[in-house]
């Protein structure tokens, strides 16, 4: 039986398509947690037409990071709110050494880290994750066209709305998001293993039995 709170303030750290936003949603679906998804937070600006969304768009699309500074201050403010008081999920942050050092600077020992979770899977297997993704554009929920398809084809089970591709889900798009996870994202496994909070999953399995073990490394 699960409990329905959790005192955890996570960081899941993955490739592109390591199953991060599907793992998390499912967290927060459970137990009084909030999941704070940056990519998600940039979409929602980006559709919005901020200044800001339409700035990180350019980055998005052409697979590359936005700018650490803004990314930083709008993690600092979300993280304030009061649905995060004890209980979050970063999802998609930190992503570099300075924002990882920015993170550790903005808690305090009360709201430190508890887990990092690493999500490994192959590289081999992400490309046909991410070009097979399909998002509902209403619930925000995550679908696979051959992993995990709806009952029918481009329409959401949960919510019946629409379902749609990422604008980064092209193939040119997702070979530089691979490169810039190599590049500038994978150095924080050693980060944070040296500071004793890294947890490895094995996500190259089902859904469920990632989740089961997920499950067990927040305990
Ligand atoms: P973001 O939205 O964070 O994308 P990402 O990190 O590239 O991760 P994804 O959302 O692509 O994958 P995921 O691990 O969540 O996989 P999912 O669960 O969907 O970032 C997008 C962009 O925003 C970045 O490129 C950057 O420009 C910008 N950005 C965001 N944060 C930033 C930051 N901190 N700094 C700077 N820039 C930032 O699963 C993928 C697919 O696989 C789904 O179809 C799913 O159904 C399927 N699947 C999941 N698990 C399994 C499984 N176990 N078996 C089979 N299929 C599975």
């Amino acid at each position: 039986m699960m409990p329905t709170t959790m005192q955890a303030r996570c960081v899941f750290l993955g490739a592109p398509g390591a199953g991060k936003g599907t793992q998390a949603k499912r967290v927060a679906g459970m137990v009084d947690i909030a999941h704070i998804s940056t990519g998600d937070m940039l979409r929602e600006e980006g559709k919005s037409g901020s200044e800001l969304g339409m700035e990180a768009k350019t980055y998005m699309d052409a697979g590359k990071l936005v700018p650490d500074q803004l990314i930083i201050d709008m993690v600092k403010s979300r993280i304030q709110k009061p649905d995060a008081a004890s209980a979050w999920i970063l999802d998609g942050f930190p992503r570099t050494l300075p924002q990882a050092e920015a993170l550790d600077q903005n808690l305090s020992n009360d709201n430190a880290l508890t887990h990092v979770i690493s999500f490994a899977v192959p590289e081999a297997v992400l490309m046909g994750r991410l070009t097979g993704r399909r998002t509902c554009a209403r619930c925000g929920a995550i679908w696979h066209i051959a992993h995990k398809p709806p009952a029918k084809a481009g329409i959401c089970d949960n919510c019946g709305g629409e379902l749609t591709q990422r604008s980064d889900d092209r193939e040119e798009a997702i070979g530089k998001r691979l490169e810039v996870y190599r590049t500038q994202t994978a150095p924080l496994l050693a980060y944070y293993r040296d500071r004793g909070v890294l947890k490895e999953i094995d996500a190259d399995r089902s859904p469920d039995i990632v989740f089961q073990e997920l499950l067990t490394q927040m305990q």
